[in-house]
């Protein structure tokens, strides 16, 4: 079994959905993770023992996604110098309470906040991924194809929409 280089938490089981898109984004790329329910509220020892022993497991970056008082990706930053992306989640208030809460850190321990939701939870596997391949020729690689693939769905929407513009001039 290959030893995970990244954790996703969660604050609550009800955060699956939204940080299994990180998931979907790790899966893609052929990285395994590590993912659980841990609370920087309710279960506060247990988020600092898991965080504060994650480098030794050979964890390089840890992805926290909370709503409501959203204090996981902050309580975590504070438990390790391993890098930590913070995901909002919409638990009240359009998910600006928590992206306030996660974001707004006090200088020296920061965290790398993304957008509210689905969004940036993708968008947490992504940067995970870029800060690993710094030192990973084979994952800059894959996010340079996965880049052009990007562009390629792009170009073939936009081919798709200059088709449909002929359709409906022809049919005037
Ligand atoms: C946070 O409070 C969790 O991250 C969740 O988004 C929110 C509500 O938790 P539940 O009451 O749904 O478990 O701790």
């Amino acid at each position: 079994m290959s030893q995970p280089r990244v954790a996703i938490l969660m604050g609550s089981i009800n955060d699956r959905d939204v940080m299994g898109r990180a998931a979907d984004v790790f899966d893609r790329f052929g990285i395994d993770y590590e993912w659980k329910v841990s609370s920087a509220h309710r279960t506060p020892h247990a988020t600092h023992e898991y965080v504060s022993t994650a480098r030794e497991r050979g964890i390089q970056v840890i992805i926290c996604g909370a709503g409501l008082a959203a204090h996981l990706a902050g309580a975590a930053a504070a438990a390790t110098t391993l890098p930590i992306i913070g995901v909002p989640i919409n638990g009240a208030l359009d998910g600006l309470d928590s992206l306030l809460a996660t974001v707004q850190m006090p200088p020296g321990i920061p965290v790398a906040t993304v957008a509210i939701g689905s969004p940036g939870s993708r968008n947490a596997a992504y940067l995970a991924i870029q800060m690993m391949a710094l030192s990973d020729d084979a994952l800059r690689q894959a996010l340079e194809d996965d880049r052009a693939a990007m562009r390629e769905t792009i170009h073939a929407a936009s081919a798709e929409l200059a088709e449909e513009v002929a359709r409906r001039h022809a049919n005037r």
